[in-house]
């Protein structure tokens, strides 16, 4: 094979694999495997840029950001739908199209489940993509194509018959986020100190006229079409034909997408998804019903706005007005401070809801909500329901202000510059206590073996363990009492506490779940100070001598040892004779000093941590990213784009076996 049909080998393969994942949702290989022919292509693409082309399978992120969008003309309207809301407005619709036609003439609607997402027209010339434009005001939209080409479930390239994909086409249809890949993205925001997306439309709106399609990759965008166009107008005689065309060309069409002859079938159809529609993995918010041959929806035509052939069947809102009564917060389990609405309980859609969240300060203040406000209410899926918006402020308004003392446990609440959480900070807050306990006795942290989580839970409520130094006062009388423990169990288990006694002083201040202090400032810090209780009482500028420890770290650790409580707990590991003091390890010099390397998948007989530490006591640093300054990348099995990362940038790659042989040369 030439390099040139190796390429295109290797693409039809992953375009194949890609349609199978993304559109189909049913892969043949496993991710590896798809990564490593992805890998394959981009090395052989590297090497022969000749051969590069836009609809390649790497290329689905090329475009740099940009200054703003291109204004583009649709090749035909992109119109709305009218909307029926209930049954008897569907019938309606039905008797007036019965009108419109000729008498006793037959007629088939398909309906369509109608996704709650952005409109989006994406056009294919000799079968490639070429150009995606939103709806905009209808008749003209934005050029987004860069951005339209990360979304997976888009084809870059058409699939299927010569005859299909030799003329031009165009696809229209809907972008959605699915509930999952929402929720994600709002967690990420809110863990950034970022402003929340109210809902997966706006998010998915957002991500679509980014001006930077990295974003938009970052996403997971989906889309799903209903109309196959040609010169603008439908490429088939019916609804139902174009979308068998579409999936045959490679896109996703809506699985549950069905052609009805009888309105008492299709009334039924629609009333069980409006049941149903918590069920899905994507927000719907209706049905949409079109006339399914083309020929009679010509004939029954236009108004100004929307088709006379098709109409929106509208679920009620799902979003009800009542009055927020108060601002109340709760602790989480790992003491993040959480405000919530106590509401007017008030049906929405058949659920009655008295709470709503408000997840942090920085959204009561975007919403400009107060206590006593009218306020909307929105319940969607399983999710906790969440306050839209302020309908009417109260006559006597509360403002709400994060408490300063925790109301589980009366520790202090401490906000971090840049954060937009508020967290208690008492390690032994009986809220985050089993939580800390998991984190104190994890793998890593104090290794205690078989301190799982339910047997943290029964010490926990049990009352044997009030904070983590209780861990060392348990007795075998203790332990037999807790169920499905024997003695031989408990005895082990003690054994492992005992043991965790001897670990040194980086695995404790990792252990004590200091926010913004894991394993890596937890070993920076001891090296530093080599003595726990000068970490405890150094001011931020003295803790700012540690590696990597900045502002906002320095004034966590500050606030930590400040809580009373967990002054509390330093004096019990002091009891308990926990090894406060620390000698560091790291010689100055040694073989490696003065490089640093990068290590990526796995290696033959070292595990990460071993390899880790081979490097670390002869000097050398770790990165966990390949920049110009890496010494060399040590790569094992199943590399990752590290890999990549390190030829594009020239950095050296060795194996296991030169890794040991540069650590172990005499200084
Ligand atoms: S057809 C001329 N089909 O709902 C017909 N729209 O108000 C226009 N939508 O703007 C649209 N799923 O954003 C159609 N299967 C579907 C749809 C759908 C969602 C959205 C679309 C459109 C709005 C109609």
């Amino acid at each position: 094979m030439s390099i040139a049909e190796k390429i295109e080998d290797l693409r039809e393969k992953l375009r194949h694999h890609e349609h199978l994942y993304y559109v189909l949702d049913s892969p043949e290989i496993s991710d590896t495997q798809y990564d490593a022919m992805m890998r394959e292509l981009d090395v052989l693409e590297k090497a022969h840029p000749e051969f590069l082309t836009p609809d390649s399978p790497t290329q689905r992120v090329g475009g740099k950001p940009r200054e703003g969008f291109v204004k583009v003309p649709h090749s035909s309207p992109m119109l709305s739908l009218d909307n029926a809301v209930g049954e008897e407005e569907l019938r309606a619709f039905d008797q007036r199209l019965r009108g419109l036609l000729k008498e006793g003439e037959a007629y088939a609607y398909v309906a369509e489940l109608k996704m709650d997402g952005v409109s989006m027209a994406v056009h294919y010339r000799h079968g490639k993509l070429a150009l995606a434009i939103t709806r905009g005001d209808g008749s003209i939209g934005e050029d987004v194509t860069e951005n339209a080409r990360t979304i997976r479930a888009i084809p870059l390239q058409l699939r299927g018959h010569i005859k299909e994909t030799s003329s031009d086409r165009e696809a229209r249809g809907e972008v959605v986020l699915n509930r999952k890949a929402f929720e994600k993205l709002n967690a990420e925001q809110e863990a950034q100190g970022a402003r929340l997306f109210a809902n997966p439309r706006n998010a998915a709106a957002g991500a679509l006229r980014v001006l930077d399609p990295a974003i938009t990759a970052s996403r997971q965008l989906d889309y799903f079409t209903y109309f196959l166009l040609a010169d603008g107008a439908p490429a088939h005689k019916t609804q139902w034909e174009a979308l068998e065309a579409l999936k045959r060309l490679g896109f996703k069409v809506n699985p549950h997408s069905r052609r009805f002859e009888d309105i008492d079938v299709l009334v039924a159809f629609c009333k069980e998804w409006e049941e149903k529609r918590d069920s899905l993995p994507f927000e719907i918010d209706g049905v949409v019903v079109k006339v399914d041959s083309v020929e009679q929806q010509n004939r029954l035509g236009w108004t100004a706005k929307a088709p006379r052939w098709a109409i929106a069947y509208k679920f009620p809102a799902r979003q009800e007005e009542t009055l927020l009564e108060s601002i109340d917060v709760n602790v989480g389990r790992t003491g993040a401070v959480t405000p919530w609405a106590r509401l007017k309980p008030v049906n929405i859609g058949g659920v009655t809801v008295s709470r709503a969240t408000l997840h942090n300060e920085d959204e009561i203040e975007r919403l400009g909500v107060q206590g006593g406000d009218r306020v909307l209410v929105e319940r969607a899926g399983d999710v906790i329901p969440k306050v839209v918006r302020v309908v009417r402020q109260g006559d006597h308004r509360m403002p709400f202000r994060m408490p300063k003392s925790c109301p589980v446990c009366g520790g202090e609440i401490v906000r971090v510059e840049g954060e937009a959480i508020s967290r208690c900070i008492n390690t032994n807050c009986p809220a985050r206590l089993k939580e800390s306990v998991l984190h104190f006795a994890a793998r890593g942290v104090m290794d205690i073996d078989g301190m799982g989580e339910s047997l943290v839970s029964q010490l926990v409520d049990s009352g044997l363990v009030k904070n983590v130094a209780d861990l060392y006062r348990l007795t075998l009388e203790d332990l037999v009492e807790l169920e499905r423990l024997g003695t031989k169990s408990a005895e082990k288990l003690l054994k492992n506490i005992e043991s965790s006694r001897q670990r040194p002083l980086p695995r404790i201040l990792n252990g004590l779940g200091i926010p913004f202090v894991g394993e890596r400032t937890a070993q920076f810090l001891a090296d530093a100070f080599g003595d726990l209780d000068k970490i405890a009482t150094a001011d931020e500028e003295e803790l700012q001598r540690a590696e990597e420890v900045g502002p906002k770290v320095s004034q966590s650790i500050r606030r930590f040892f400040h809580e009373k409580h967990n002054r509390e707990l330093i004096e019990r590991f002091r009891e308990e004779r926990l090894p406060f003091k620390y000698q560091a390890k790291r010689k100055v010099g040694g073989p490696l000093a003065g490089m640093t390397f990068v290590l990526t998948g796995t290696l033959p007989a070292l595990s990460r941590e071993e390899a880790e530490n081979l490097i670390e006591s002869a000097g050398g640093k770790i990165a966990g990213s390949v920049s110009k300054k890496t010494s060399y990348v040590v790569a094992g099995a199943d590399p990752g784009s590290k890999l990549d990362k390190a030829s594009a940038l020239g950095v050296k790659v060795i194996d296991e076996a030169a890794l040991r042989e540069l650590a172990e040369r005499s200084g």
